[in-house]
């Protein structure tokens, strides 16, 4: 086991902000981890050129620093799918361009926490979606997951498929829950979604108003997913 392909049941799930709050913490348990997200798209210019947002949030977040050629080998301007993003600006994707920049961070790192765009079926290059990218890399997927209701159904979708793809499902995070506005819908999705899919909820992250990715505030990220993550059902390497 060298790390986790991040995905989610749709955007904006959380993946960025779980990633981070999961990279501060290994790091804090004492594993050399490192994070990439080879696909980013509404990706603008900054004076520090084009960055992946979502890289450089957990990078910052978990201390962690990589050149953004590596941790981020496509950053694309449109807010879209990167094939289609790649299409409107010409770009060609490469998957060996991002296996050789997957390859780097390997050396570099112990663990890594790579975070797709968007959900598993998300286009990349014609027919090739997100879960062929956890598959060239190797890696088993946590799904992050919203509270509420239509959760069940958007969570158990993505499991089935990448279980039909030959994937390895190693957990579903919980994200974004607020215990106080908690309903029955919140209260009866997490044991539904594990009995259904057999794949176990290794984490409920509560809900923090001040997480922005884009504005690269943290807000409370590596204490919520301190507390929220279930670690030992996590399957981690020894640090
Ligand atoms: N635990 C949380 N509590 C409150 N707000 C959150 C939480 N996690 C994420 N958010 C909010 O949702 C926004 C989107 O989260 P995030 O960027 O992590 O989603 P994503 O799944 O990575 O999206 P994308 O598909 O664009 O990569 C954050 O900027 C933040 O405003
Ligand atoms: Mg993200």
């Amino acid at each position: 086991m060298h790390g986790f392909f991040i995905t989610g049941t749709d955007t904006g799930v959380g993946k960025t902000a779980v990633t981070a709050g999961l990279a501060a913490n290994l790091k804090q348990r004492g594993l050399n981890v490192g994070v990439m997200k080879p696909l980013q798209t509404g990706s603008g210019e900054t004076a520090q050129g084009r960055v992946s947002v979502d890289a450089f949030f957990a990078m910052q977040v978990a201390g962690i620093a990589d050149p953004m050629d590596i941790v981020s080998p496509y950053r694309l301007e449109p807010p879209l799918a990167p094939r289609i993003a790649a299409e409107i600006t010409g770009a060609t994707i490469e998957m060996d361009k991002i296996s050789r920049a997957y390859r780097e961070l390997r050396e570099r790192h112990d663990f890594m926490l790579v975070e797709g765009a968007g959900g598993i079926m998300v286009p990349i290059i014609g027919r090739y979606l997100m879960a062929d990218l956890a598959k060239l890399l190797g890696l088993p997927v946590l799904i992050v997951a919203r509270p509420g209701l239509g959760t069940v159904n958007h969570t158990l979708l993505t499991v089935e498929y990448a279980k039909a793809r030959g994937l390895q499902v190693a957990g579903i995070i919980i994200n974004g829950f607020k215990q106080s506005e908690a309903g029955l819908a919140e209260k009866t999705n997490l044991g539904l979604i594990e009995e259904l899919s057999g794949v176990p909820v290794v984490g409920i992250i509560s809900y923090d108003a001040d997480i922005d990715v884009d504005t690269y505030n943290p807000g409370c990220i590596t204490k919520l997913a301190k507390e929220g993550i279930v670690w030992e059902k996590l399957c981690l390497p020894a640090s």
